[in-house]
């Protein structure tokens, strides 16, 4: 039986610390499906294909070995249901501190009521990503601070771009 993890999230961008998160999931699963979330009333930086086309691409660099494990999807409405759709055996979140604790719990005892046989699994995050955010990534960069480190080089390009083009 294939061991699937759904690791979700908006990724709006993704960051060093998520791509983290991928690595420590796909050394314990067979399959890791990274999904984002199809939120249309949230006002995001980069659309859901950007989104779709930065993760690929930044996995098959900085990820390569594990990169057969690893899906890229969207997803939209609850993620209990696509999880079940899914067939899927857990969801992986990062824990970066404590503070994440109380939302992450409501989350997955909510998931778990609507879902009870998907396992939602916390993996610690790095360290050195346990202050890191998308939105203090983007809030950052927009000041014109360095962010080197913190999100791929290729985020750093796109976000530029976006930037150059008038985006928040
Ligand atoms: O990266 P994020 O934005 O913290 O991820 C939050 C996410 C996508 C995991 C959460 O908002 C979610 O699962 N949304 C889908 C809708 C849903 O299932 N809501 C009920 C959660 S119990």
């Amino acid at each position: 039986m294939t061991r699937r993890a759904i690791y979700p999230g908006s990724f709006d961008p993704v960051t060093c610390g998520h791509l983290d998160i991928v690595e420590r999931a796909s050394r314990m699963f067979d399959e890791v499906v990274v999904a984002i979330l199809v939120n249309p009333n949230k006002t995001s930086m980069f659309t859901i294909d950007e989104r779709i086309e930065t993760i690929r691409e930044v996995i098959n660099s900085r990820l390569e070995k594990f990169s057969a494990k690893i899906v890229v999807d969207t997803f939209g409405g609850l993620l209990a249901e696509y999880a079940t759709q899914q067939q899927a055996q857990a969801v992986v979140r990062g824990i970066r501190a404590i503070s994440d604790y109380d939302y992450e719990q409501q989350l997955a005892l909510m998931n778990r009521r609507l879902a009870p046989t998907v396992e939602t699994v916390f993996l610690l995050s790095a360290q050195e990503y346990s202050f890191l955010s998308s939105r203090l990534v983007k809030e950052v960069f927009t000041y014109g601070g360095n962010i080197d480190g913190l999100v791929p080089s290729l985020v750093i390009e796109r976000m530029s771009e976006k930037l150059a083009k008038g985006a928040k």
